[in-house]
């Protein structure tokens, strides 16, 4: 049996306006076993985001093949690729996008929340992971009364609260100074670890991506291992 939770073949990604057609991938092929850790560097505009849309289920390629978690996302139906974005995959952005009325621990409940429509058990599960994080102490501040590394811990427990198979950062840390980068980028690394969870991060800071245990650049639209 094939353990890989991330299979991609020859996925291509055209962007067509009235101008232009814009091929951003051009045959990107990818196998990453479970509880992997990879990055994916590449100068600004190659298309890193795109490729994590994709592997995400918030965009489609254009041709090729990409299953997730056994999920064959090209495929899929709407209604099948947000239960994989609930279920499967976790998202962890260069901005929070936190709610900002909503507090530390709501912003980590809801995704708890939307699956199990249970209010009780989203607590249960939003607390420890808080803690994990190490902001026990923050469960009712809102973003605007957080420190930036503070609200992307809480984006880091948001990502992680339905215990997803695979975790997809972009840039997580890119707003953060050096120290408190390495801080959310250690617990991060720590939690996903701890779990078994596979990590694919994006990133243009070499230092951070050097910690992962599989190095890709994309380039030309495709990936290159290093
Ligand atoms: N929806 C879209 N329609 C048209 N073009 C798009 C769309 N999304 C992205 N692009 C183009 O695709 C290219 C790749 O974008 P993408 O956001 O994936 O780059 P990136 O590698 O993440 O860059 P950065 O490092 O700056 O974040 C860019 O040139 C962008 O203009
Ligand atoms: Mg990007």
């Amino acid at each position: 049996m094939n353990d890989d939770v991330i299979v991609c073949r020859a996925i291509r990604k055209i962007f067509k306006s009235e101008a232009e057609i814009l091929e951003i991938l051009r045959g990107v092929d990818l196998a990453l076993p479970r509880g992997s850790c990879a990055s994916i560097t590449g100068p600004s505009g190659c298309g890193k985001s795109t490729l994590l849309s994709i592997l995400g289920g918030l965009d489609r390629p254009s041709s090729g093949e990409v299953v997730v978690g056994g999920i064959d996302l090209a495929r899929s139906g709407e209604d099948a690729l947000s239960a994989f974005r609930a279920r499967i995959a976790g998202f962890v952005f260069q901005f929070h996008y936190l709610l900002k009325d909503f507090t530390a621990l709501e912003n980590v409940m809801l995704p708890a929340f939307m699956l199990s429509g249970d209010r009780k058990a989203a607590e249960d599960k939003a607390r420890p992971i808080l803690e994990a994080v190490g902001l026990s102490d923050r469960l009712s501040h809102v973003p605007a009364k957080l420190s930036g590394g503070e609200r992307q811990r809480v984006a880091i427990a948001r990502a992680l609260v339905n215990d997803p198979e695979l975790v997809l950062a972009d840039e997580p840390t890119g707003n953060l100074d050096r120290a408190s980068a390495r801080s959310v980028e250690d617990l991060l690394f720590d939690i996903v670890a701890s779990r078994g969870t596979t990590l694919v991060v994006v990133t243009h800071d070499t230092d951070l991506a050097a910690r992962a245990s599989r190095r890709f650049l994309l380039r030309e639209g495709t990936l290159v291992e290093s």
